[in-house]
């Protein structure tokens, strides 16, 4: 499972069955005004060996606020049906839903991707109701 951004949401890092099953990518920083930041895919350093059988984002990421542009999310689509590999975008909270991405995001899926979503934070969190659309 390759994370091409990190940070990533801290919740995976129990949800793996072996100790090497995670690799992931540091990522380039862009500074913003007012000490302010964004992190980016760092596509340059982005290797897709064939020890990597699924990409992995989360779109927001929690807990930096991370928003992955389209044309990240799309590159990373066009990467992973490259290598015939799926790409999982857990949406959490995202787009569609409304109130917690302020820019620009497209929704992102196909027959290549595994799109999740949550619904814990719409009234059920007790319930961990979440809802996957993949082939
Ligand atoms: C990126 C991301 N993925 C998954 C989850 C887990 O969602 P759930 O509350 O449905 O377990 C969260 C929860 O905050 C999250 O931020």
């Amino acid at each position: 499972m390759l994370f091409p951004l990190a940070p990533e949401y801290i919740g995976y890092a129990d949800s793996g069955l072996d100790e090497e099953m995670f690799v992931s990518v540091r990522p380039q920083i862009e500074l913003l005004p007012e000490g302010q930041f964004k992190y980016h895919v760092d596509f340059d350093n982005l290797t897709i060996g064939d020890d990597i059988g699924m990409i992995c984002v989360s779109r927001p990421t929690n807990p930096t606020s991370n928003v992955l542009t389209d044309e990240e999310l799309v590159h990373l689509d066009e990467l992973a049906q490259q290598h015939s590999i799926p790409l999982v975008i857990d949406n959490a909270y995202g787009v569609p839903f409304p109130g917690i991405i302020f820019s620009d995001a497209t929704p992102l899926w196909n027959a290549n991707t595994i799109l999740c979503m949550s619904l814990s934070k719409l009234g059920l969190p007790g319930s961990r109701c979440g809802i996957i659309v993949g082939n």
